[in-house]
């Protein structure tokens, strides 16, 4: 047993260490675990003390961790991933009455993931519920970190090992204030839109990954007057005129067809895409992460029919996952194609 550890240091302390190098910063770490920034300071340096070595490395406003400091961060990752799988197993155990369901989710899906999660809760009401809401490139770095139990993303990237289970159509169209001289003229071409001021999502996010592919392949370039992280962001500045923008359909949900903004009928739009239930290739999933995971594959036909309802317009471009893969759920239906 290693005896003076346990003696000497606690698994809160762990907790704050192992957060600061995930993060690679107290700030966050404070704010992941709801603590005060002396707080995060001290457990670390009383850590540091039990341990006998400094454990970071301040280069500027930089923390990088020591030798010591890495050791120690790789026998943390051990041990919380076997608590964890702990954690999951006596939850299993008391069945789905109590339990935790942690899902990381690709920006568009947050216009949808929050209600299937309410619909969830009411059937599970004793199941914590925690969402990160963030761009394809930090659902990436998540998943390969391990940190929830399960993703909403685009299509996979082809060099991760996942399981991916498609289950709603997420296509991507071009937006314009609804004044604006395109609304209503057919078939616009890309060399038209490469011709008016454009609002891009930031790198690392799968929608600018798609747009710029899109444009890449017919040899067209957006004239980038703007970068925003927000689709909502993104949403207002075409509103006040600041250029137009390819968003998924999804944040356009509140607003349905007679808002502020005008779906463009631009050729080789929309981009075709689906969302996709994913996590890691040979993750054991808890019984609350599996039962969820039914219950998204199930509420497809919904999600569906809402999207048709929502856009009648679109009908032809909404085909259900189920119908894209026959009968069967498909395990890992990942194409060459990105985002
Ligand atoms: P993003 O992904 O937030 O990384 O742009 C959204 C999407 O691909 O639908």
């Amino acid at each position: 047993m290693p005896d003076y550890l346990i003696r000497h240091a606690t698994l809160r302390q762990l907790q704050v260490f192992e957060a600061i190098v995930r993060l690679g910063s107290f700030t966050r770490a404070a704010e992941e675990l709801f603590l005060t920034q002396p707080t995060v300071s001290m457990q670390t340096k009383k850590l540091a003390d039990v341990i006998g070595l400094p454990l970071f490395e301040h280069v500027g406003r930089n923390v990088t961790p020591t030798e010591a400091g890495m050791e120690l961060y790789a026998a943390c990752r051990q041990v919380f991933e076997l608590l964890s799988n702990l954690e999951m197993k006596v939850a299993d155990l008391k069945g789905l009455k109590r339990g935790h369901l942690r899902m990381g989710v690709i920006t568009t899906a947050k216009y949808l993931a929050p209600e299937m999660l309410g619909q969830f809760s009411r059937l599970y009401p004793g199941i914590e519920l925690s969402l990160k809401v963030t761009n394809r490139e930090r659902i990436n770095e998540r998943l390969l970190a391990n940190e929830d139990d399960l993703y909403i993303t685009g299509v996979p990237d082809d060099d991760l090992e996942v399981e991916a289970f498609p289950f709603a159509p997420n296509p991507l169209v071009v937006i314009a204030p609804r004044e604006h001289p395109l609304v209503g003229k057919k078939n616009i071409s890309l060399e038209t839109i490469s011709k008016e001021p454009f609002i891009m999502r930031e790198p690392g996010s799968g929608i600018r990954d798609a747009t710029l592919r899109v444009f890449n392949a017919h040899g067209c370039r957006p004239q980038v007057r703007m970068e925003l992280g927000s689709n909502e962001a993104i949403k207002h500045a075409v509103v006040g005129g600041l250029g137009l923008a390819v968003l998924s359909l999804h944040t356009l949900t509140l607003e349905g067809t007679g808002g502020a903004v005008a779906i463009l009928d631009v050729k080789n739009f929309p981009i075709i895409r689906q969302w996709y239930i994913v996590y890691p290739k040979g993750k054991e999933l808890s019984l609350v992460a599996r039962t969820f995971l039914d219950f998204a594959i199930e509420s497809e036909d919904m999600i569906h029919e809402r999207m048709v309802t929502l856009w009648p317009g679109m009908k032809q471009f909404l085909q259900s996952p189920k119908k894209a893969r026959g009968k069967k759920k498909i395990k890992k239906a990942v194409g060459k194609k990105k985002g």
